[in-house]
């Protein structure tokens, strides 16, 4: 059994305006499953708060003095980026590996001893990894709050929160609605964050993939514990038409084993305008992005792609995190 210091405020000295009695001061986001309802209603509260500063002053100095380190072992453009500017709007400073080649990883360095390495500079640490666990495990030896901004194919809750925080801004609801999550259910990871999330609100989830790239086993009895209305289809064709949202993700080739399967099953859908003839009127399509096909660009002008503006929306949320576990917020 190892001894590792609690994780907590490392100085008891409060800078000023630091709130100790915050929800989530100094807590580590890892997984979407540590929220309750009520603690989603506060983070996208604070998320549409930090919509309007934006949109009022565009940056403002909430974590002036206080530093993100960005740790991507993996691929990333909206994460990644999204997080460095959520900081630098709130006035913070930023230490981005997002090539760990060139960090001390290269020589071998383990997770735990860069994790342990940066927070000596810094004030969270936002980690994105290929091994499911990675982030729990670099929270475990970090006593400041590690944010998960996806670990394999296991989670990737910031992504989540953004998600639900999309279709609330734009549908002004949950409760109630049609969900669609179309593609690679499989390894896609944010459609796991995703569908847990929405099993916090009474929605029907309809779940439609090739037969090998199904939702895994465990989410759908996670959400089937819930009462959430669930179906599996293999055509989007009967989904469709009560869709109020529908979830497109990209086949995720760097996770199959068998490349001749992913040869199989990589143009599997492909939403166009012929398509969405179907849909609401009333519905919006999201992507976590990128997309490599699944959807037709002769989409992005039809007033229901939200993918665009679900990446901005992200970047109010990711805002609130930060504030939020520097005890700002
Ligand atoms: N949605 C998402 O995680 O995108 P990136 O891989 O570009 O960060």
């Amino acid at each position: 059994m190892e001894c590792l210091p609690a994780k907590g405020p490392v100085s008891p000295h409060l800078p000023f305006g630091d709130q100790r009695s915050a929800p989530f001061y100094g807590k580590d986001i890892l997984s979407v499953k540590q929220f309750t309802r009520e603690d989603l209603e506060y983070i996208f509260g604070v998320a549409h708060e930090m919509r309007e500063m934006v949109a009022r002053v565009g940056s403002f100095d909430l974590l002036k003095g206080k530093i993100m380190a960005s740790l991507f072992y993996e691929p990333s453009t909206r994460t990644s980026s999204s997080f460095l500017s959520a900081m630098k709007r709130l006035g913070g400073d930023v230490i981005p590996i997002n090539e760990v080649r060139y960090s001390s990883v290269s020589k071998g360095e383990s997770l735990p001893d860069t994790v342990r390495t940066l927070e000596c500079y810094v004030d969270v640490i936002v980690l994105r990894h290929p091994e499911v666990g990675a982030s729990a495990l670099a929270a475990r030896y970090a006593r400041k709050p590690v944010i998960n901004a996806g670990d394999g194919v296991g989670e990737h809750p910031t992504q989540a929160l953004l998600d639900l925080f999309t279709i609330i801004e734009e549908l002004g609801r949950v409760q109630g609605l049609t969900v669609t999550m179309l593609g690679d259910l499989k390894y896609g990871r944010t459609v796991h964050s995703l569908a847990y999330l929405l099993s916090l609100y009474g929605v029907k989830i309809n779940f439609v993939s090739p037969e090998i790239l199904k939702m895994p086993a465990d989410i759908l009895s996670q959400i089937e514990e819930k009462e959430i209305t669930g179906a599996e289809f293999t055509d989007l064709d009967q989904a469709l038409p009560e869709t109020d949202v529908l979830y497109v993700t990209r086949v995720q080739k760097e996770r199959f084993e068998d490349i001749a399967e992913y040869e199989i099953v990589k143009n599997a859908y492909t939403i166009t305008p012929e398509t969405l003839k179907a849909a609401k009127e009333q519905m919006i399509i999201m992507h976590p992005l990128p997309r490599v096909g699944e959807i037709s660009i002769a989409v992005d002008d039809d007033p229901r792609a939200a993918y665009f503006r679900q990446m901005e929306y992200g970047l109010y949320v990711r805002m609130a995190l930060l504030a939020m576990v520097l005890g700002k917020a």
